[in-house]
């Protein structure tokens, strides 16, 4: 890993062993992306690639009067001058005009990585990465850029990010701040976006990329489950096992935009960052405003070598403190099993039996607060109701730790019921314009935390029932879309920051909380995976997935999920059948089949099930303890799309290749087919491996495949709905 700065040519060379990324200085001062892709040696000059020579019928530089930068391949292009394509930014001076030009001044380059301040970020120790960062000045505008370049030792990745600073005395407002820009050569590609809603989240679809502007985007306030902010730019032959491909993930949980513009020169402009749409941001003398961080990833062998890079680089590199690298605790959550219709006693009486079943840690979910009985009221009221919690959080905590079980609770700090004492006491604290109608989502206003006073009171209340009680862990919800987005604490003309500043407000209550408790395990969920995003996961290494708990339709999403996160990160359930969301009935096997991938926990109550199936939630928890170190932190393979065909199937393997664990499932049946074949990834070729007491060799089972019939002894026949099996291959 390196970066070399080429003084004569003026160019920037970040490269490790598998990537290189070639910057130039323009002669008109810009940034010109000279190339991204595989590893290529170093030169003293790439500019022989930089072709200038077109027929621009405008010239940024009277001198060279060929020279326009539409014909040009820009790092962070501004708007103005002669690219006629999509800006990274805009910047709007006293004097009205949004016309800038940000020449390069100086650089830095040092080992390491800076932390974005108020933000969540990659990071990085003194040998696990490098950082270029470029100055670049606007006399005029009186203001500078930074442009950040990290690149990682082990990981074909480069982290950037963008930071503007007014150095003048006047005022100027950012209209528009992305964080990156790559121009790609050519426009060959399609983009994959992780599209959805509500129960149906981050489902991979595909468009060709052409000339125009293919874009996915979120203005809900929260990165939201209908355009997850990832997204992969390949080759159109790419699939999971070969082919070229860039990923783009966004650190940031709220408004965002990611977009790739084709111009009529072939050019492909991919642009990620806050939404410019509803964003503002005033910058004053001497201030300074960063953008949000955006990882982007290559790969030359496929989308599942690229989908493994951010495991490991977010498992290693995002995910912090006690829970990081660590298997996580097998949960039994009551929110299915109840609602909000519990009392201690019936919470006492599901923890013992999940105690029995093996279950480690028990979650308190919604209803536990205020007068919430239903979700017409209680939110913000964040003191136990003692109808149902006697002697408190604290108590029920004792009485579960008693059983030999941690215990956390369910949140959602960031609303508020207008039947509610806080919004009795401070209606001016939620987002609402006045005078105008505010629409309600699940019956509840979302508090404005771009105010401070609004965030420390929640800490507080919050801080007093946590510190009072054995908490292990904390379920962090948020359940409905911003709306009426309007501050009573902002002045007018600061009211395009309220957004970004919200989102500031809910990291830096996270930050507070994470301080004070370090040692708890924070869980986001946003309505399920509404939120699901890598800036959630700096602050909450896991997330709740989604609301749609049934195993068929967990498949696909726990597969879109898997391109851009780590399995670990997932949070995933068993639950009761018929199933709440699809009405679906499958067996209790296939249910953990699915939920093993992912952090595994039961979402019932297990008085409610048979013996017989008890008895199987016994060894399924006891498969999971053995195993789940593997299963969250190995080598995760995607062998089978549920998007192609009626079978799925999935594996992980250990860094040394000497275990793994296959799942396959039949989502629907096929009568009168062969069974087929299912060929596995990652294993070492040459070693003699045991699956089901026979033995194969490494490029037996990865060439030729296994037989989908071996399992049919187990009790699996092809001609049947919901069927699955989870198998482990052992290196002999
Ligand atoms: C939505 C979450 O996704 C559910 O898991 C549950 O916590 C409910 N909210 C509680 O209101």
């Amino acid at each position: 890993m390196n970066i070399i700065w080429n003084k004569t040519s003026r160019q920037f060379h970040l490269y490790n062993d598998q990537i290189s990324y070639i910057i130039a200085v323009a002669p008109s001062g810009e940034l010109s992306n000279i190339y991204f892709g595989k590893r290529i040696r170093e030169r003293d000059d790439f500019s022989y690639v930089i072709f200038r020579n077109g027929m621009p019928n405008i010239a940024v530089d009277a001198d060279t009067e060929s020279y326009s930068m539409e014909l040009n391949r820009q790092e962070y292009p501004s708007f103005g001058t002669t690219d006629f394509g999509a800006s990274a930014f805009e910047v709007e001076q006293s004097n009205g005009s949004r016309v800038s030009s940000f020449v390069y001044k100086s650089h830095s380059i040092f080992p390491g990585k800076r932390a974005i301040t108020g933000l969540p970020a990659t990071y990085a120790a003194e040998d696990e990465a490098k950082t270029l960062e470029v100055e670049l000045v606007d006399e005029q505008a009186q203001m500078t850029l930074l442009l950040s370049y990290t690149i990682f030792e082990k990981y074909p990745v480069v982290a950037r990010h963008a930071e503007f600073k007014n150095t003048g005395s006047t005022k100027v407002k950012l209209t528009k701040a992305l964080s990156c820009c790559i121009d790609l050569p050519d426009q060959d590609y399609e983009m994959v976006q992780f599209a959805g809603a509500w129960a149906r989240e981050r489902i991979p679809e595909v468009r060709k990329l052409t000339g125009g502007t293919t874009s996915i985007e979120s203005k809900r306030g929260v990165s939201s489950a209908n355009f997850n902010p990832f997204m992969i730019i390949k080759r159109p032959n790419t699939d999971d096992f070969a082919g070229d491909a860039f990923g783009f993930s966004f650190v940031y949980s709220g408004n965002f935009l990611a977009a790739a513009e084709g111009n009529t020169y072939g050019r492909l402009r991919i642009l990620m960052g806050i939404n410019p749409e509803r964003f503002t941001w005033v910058l004053k003398e001497g201030e300074t405003f960063e953008t949000p961080e955006v990882v982007i990833a290559y790969t030359s062998t496929g989308l599942n070598s690229l989908s493994q890079t951010y495991h490991r680089l977010y498992n290693n590199n995002l995910v912090r403190g006690k829970w990081k690298n660590k298997p996580r605790p097998i949960l039994n959550n009551n929110w299915e099993a109840t609602f909000m219709d519990f009392t201690e006693d019936s919470i006492l009486k599901i923890a013992a039996k999940a105690k029995e079943a093996g279950v480690e840690l028990f979650v308190l979910d919604d209803g536990w607060f205020g007068e919430r009985n239903d979700d017409f009221a209680g939110l913000g009221d964040w003191v136990e109701n003692p109808a149902k919690l006697p002697q408190g959080m604290a108590g029920l905590a004792r009485k579960i730790e008693a059983m030999g079980l941690k215990f956390g609770f369910w949140i959602e700090p960031e609303m508020v019921n207008p039947n509610s004492n806080l919004f009795r006491r401070h209606p001016e604290w939620v987002l609402a314009v006045p005078g105008r109608k505010s629409s309600l989502g699940r019956h509840q206003l979302v508090l404005d935390f771009s105010r401070e006073e609004v965030v420390d009171y929640i800490y507080n209340m919050l801080y007093k029932v946590i510190n009072g009680a054995s908490i292990s862990y904390i379920k962090w919800d948020m359940n409905r879309p911003l709306t009426e987005v309007f501050s009573n604490g902002c002045p007018a003309q600061e009211q395009g920051m309220v957004y970004h500043k919200y989102i500031l407000g809910v990291y830096s209550l996270y930050s507070r909380l994470i301080e004070a408790f370090p040692d708890i395990l924070f869980e986001s969920c946003s309505s399920g995976g509404n939120r699901f995003d890598a800036g959630m996961l700096y602050y909450a290494p896991q997330a709740w997935c989604s609301d749609n708990t049934d195993a068929i339709d967990r498949l696909r999403i726990q597969y879109g999920s898997s391109y851009g996160y780590p399995i670990v990160s997932i949070g995933s359930h068993v639950s009761a059948v018929p199933n709440q969301q699809t009405g679906r009935t499958t067996s209790i096997a296939t249910r953990a089949n699915v939920a093993y991938f992912g952090t595994f926990g039961y979402e019932l109550d297990l008085n409610e099930i048979s013996d017989k199936e008890f008895d199987e939630v016994k060894s399924q928890i006891e498969f999971m303890k053995e195993h789940r170190e593997l299963i969250q932190y190995g080598d995760f393979y995607r062998l089978r799309s549920p998007f192609e065909t009626d079978q799925t199937a999935w594996m992980v393997v250990s860094e040394d290749r000497k275990r793994a664990i296959v799942g396959f499932y039949c989502m629907r049946s096929n009568v009168n087919t062969l069974p087929g074949f299912l060929k596995l990834a990652g294993l070492d070729p040459d070693t003699l491996y045991r699956m089901e007491g026979k033995e194969y060799y490494g490029d037996e089972l990865m060439n030729m495949g296994i037989t989908l019939s071996e399992f049919y002894k187990k009790g699996f026949t092809i001609s049947e709905d919901f069927a699955s099996f989870v198998t482990v291959i052992d290196a002999i």
